[in-house]
């Protein structure tokens, strides 16, 4: 099913937004009015459809779709391309009136009423062939039409349902997993009070009023939620491909802190692009670095989902969003920054949530690109016209790609695992923090960064970071082991390599299957209370620790620092171990900023991993390259002016063509897009 990206779209950057006409059909000058804007702010695209069942089928099986008719007419005529959405993301009432199974069941086993989105189960066969007629006659009559680009199938697929045919579908899917029941006791060690299983009708999703206690059962469950999302989705996409359609498709994927519900790695690969949207809090006082860095995480995460292939921001907000718990206004600059440090990271477009302001319901306070108002007078709109011709000069960095040297491992099944289980430390674990610390350390300074999950390849890459990998399954193991032997380094921490896939812990120590590349044997791990420290000292740095701290005893790899107090004092805090040809580093404990950057200092150093340019604090690059040429953003993410160094390098200005000077200054939110001359 998948095709290649480069570039998708031809060599142009995407510009443009969710957009609801059929909220406005009774204002009959506001379609022509929006296109007219459209025009005006280079917009190129627009995503279609995304909640109108109701308006396409407002009783059950009598179609309108007149209103779309001329709405991709307008468009093609006037030269902007449609993401067609499925509108699976919500239903009419109408359907969950005649059909009550098409809602979702909590896991409290209480049926839901009608209302929301994202309100349905993903199991009733009666939804799935609601959703299959829709998409075939949506399909039937807008595959080749030419303003349709892609498929946008339903919206930020979600949650989960405890029907009594998800419950089903699930012991189906456990059946095939574990073949035997006896099987399934096993992985899941339900000896433990007496929780074994004798027949498979007594297998139950995981539940309040229940079991939540069996740890395999709550991993199993999660993984199949993310099966089933799948199962569904794919349905969809059959029907929209029923007709012969060979459009790309795409399902907008979540930020991970927000979302951490579908195993990504998984569903990207039956998506033909990945998309994302992406609505970071901006201006959090005295965060506008750690902001900065986890927005980009987070694309980085979004681009390295295929492999590298370009990726789109399907949904961002022009202005402000109306969920977070402050509103906040872009400042001046802030647009064109956070729209840039997308493309900067892989996405070869800028899209918004939404074209034109809800005059009423939840979302009517969130920015758009139109406000009440009604007009291209306000900051937002000028704001976003002006991206629009800055994304008209950047055609040629469509397609391109990002290279980097390293990589961080993350899995979701293991953000899951961590979370899940009980003890080292209930008070939090802190694994999204500990990612984004390890993030921010190179992403300050100015070196690309993809992400990778257990089990891939890793030979392209110079360093691999993998933070907290408690689950590691001998066959990923093996992997991380070859790595280092054949010349990689590779940097573990604390609570890593303790369980396999089913959260049976590795028996003969923690650590086991990467023990033999680190060279290290923990023995125990000390949870430490909000507050409380340890503190550090190693080769380049001291410092504190703090959330866990493992004890550990070495086995070959040489002791780089030690902790100086409590009675563990001596023991070993960080660790290298000459492995094959390469080097294995282990953390024993979670350090705070400092010390963590003189570490880092120490490890880029050794794998030679350099930045393409020395930044100053707070502006950061992220290059795209081709065959012919380098593009370097520089990004400055603070409200204080920069100045950056350029003077070994001889760089245009991507926008102007313009020289960019020895000593580049930068504005407060300020962004360059340079382009290497030869
Ligand atoms: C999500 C949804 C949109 C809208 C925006 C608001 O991304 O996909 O429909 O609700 O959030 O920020
Ligand atoms: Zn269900």
């Amino acid at each position: 099913m998948t095709k290649p990206f480069n570039p998708l779209f031809g060599n142009r950057m995407l510009h443009g937004a969710d957009y609801n006409p059929e909220q406005w059909l009774a204002y009959p000058d506001v379609f022509e009015k929006d296109l007219a804007y459209m025009k005006e702010a280079e917009v190129n695209v627009v995503s279609v459809g995304i909640f109108s069942w109701v308006s396409l089928e407002p009783e059950e099986g009598h179609f309108t779709f007149e209103w779309m008719d001329h709405v991709l007419h307008r468009l093609a005529e006037e030269g902007i391309s449609a993401f067609l959405a499925t509108p699976t993301g919500a239903r009419p009432a109408w359907m969950s009136q005649a059909y009550p199974e098409v809602l979702r069941t909590t896991p409290e086993r209480f049926k839901n009423l009608h209302g929301e989105r994202h309100n349905h189960c993903p199991t009733s066969p009666v939804y799935r062939e609601k959703a299959a007629i829709m998409n075939q006659k949506l399909s039937e009559r807008y595959d080749g039409h030419p303003a349709v680009i892609g498929w946008h199938i339903s919206n930020e697929y979600g949650g989960e349902c405890h029907c009594a045919l998800c419950q089903e579908a699930f012991r189906e899917w456990l059946q095939d997993r574990y073949g035997t029941l006896k099987a399934l006791n096993h992985a899941w060690w339900t000896t433990f009070w007496s929780h074994t299983y004798t027949d498979w009708s007594q297998v139950e999703s995981p539940s309040p009023l229940g079991e939540q206690s069996v740890h395999g059962l709550v991993l199993d469950w999660k993984r199949f939620v993310t099966d089933q999302t799948i199962d569904f989705y794919l349905k969809e996409v059959d029907a929209v491909q029923s007709t012969g359609s060979s459009l790309p498709i795409t399902a907008n994927f979540m930020e991970m802190e927000l979302f951490e519900g579908l195993d990504y790695w998984k569903f990207a690969e039956h998506v033909d692009f990945v998309s994302w949207d992406s609505y970071p809090d901006w201006h959090t006082p005295g965060k506008e670095a750690p902001t900065a860095s986890w927005t980009a995480l987070n694309h980085d995460m979004m681009r390295s989902l295929r492999h590298g292939q370009p990726f789109l921001l399907m949904e961002s907000t022009p202005s402000m969003t109306n969920w977070q718990p402050m509103s906040k206004l872009k400042k001046p600059g802030m647009h064109e920054l956070s729209s840039l440090q997308a493309v900067a990271h892989g996405s070869d477009s800028v899209q918004y949530f939404q074209w034109r302001q809800s005059r009423g319901s939840s979302e009517k306070f969130h920015g758009a690109v139109i406000g009440h108002d009604g007009t291209n007078r306000t900051r937002v709109f000028q704001d976003v016209k002006h991206l629009g011709t800055t994304l008209t000069t950047l055609g040629d960095i469509a397609g391109t790609t990002v290279q980097a040297d390293v990589c961080i491992l993350y899995s979701w099944a293991n953000l899951w695992a961590v979370k899940e289980t009980q003890g080292p430390r209930n008070d939090g674990m802190h694994y999204e923090d500990t990612l984004r610390e390890h993030y921010h350390e190179l992403w300050k300074r100015g070196i690309n960064i993809d992400f990778r999950k257990p089990g891939d390849d890793l030979s392209r890459y110079k360093l691999v970071i993998a933070p907290m990998m408690y689950m590691l399954t001998e066959a990923e193991a093996a992997v991380l082991r070859d790595y280092v032997h054949a010349g990689g380094q590779l940097l573990a921490t604390y609570w890593s390599g303790v369980v396999g896939e089913s959260d049976l812990v590795h028996l003969g120590g923690r650590v086991r299957p990467l023990a033999e590349a680190l060279g290290v044997e923990p023995l125990e791990i000390d949870g430490l209370y909000d507050g409380e420290q340890n503190t550090v000292s190693f080769t380049g740095g001291t410092g504190s620790v703090y959330d866990l701290c493992e004890i550990t005893e070495t086995n070959g790899a040489e002791v780089l620092g030690t902790y100086t107090s409590d009675f563990y004092a001596g023991s070993p805090f960080l660790t290298k171990h000459a492995y094959g040809g390469g080097l294995g580093w282990y953390v024993a404990a979670r350090p705070d900023a400092h010390a963590l950057d003189r570490l880092y200092s120490l490890l880029l150093a050794e794998a030679d991993v350099q930045p393409r340019l020395q930044v100053p604090e707070g502006v950061s690059v992220s290059v795209r390259e081709d065959e012919e040429a380098e593009y370097l953003f520089i990004m400055n993410v603070t409200g204080e002016p920069a100045v950056v160094d350029l003077s070994s390098e001889q760089l245009d200005d991507v926008r102007t063509g313009a020289a960019l000077p020895a000593s580049l200054h930068l504005d407060a939110y300020d962004v360059r897009v340079a382009r290497t001359t030869n």
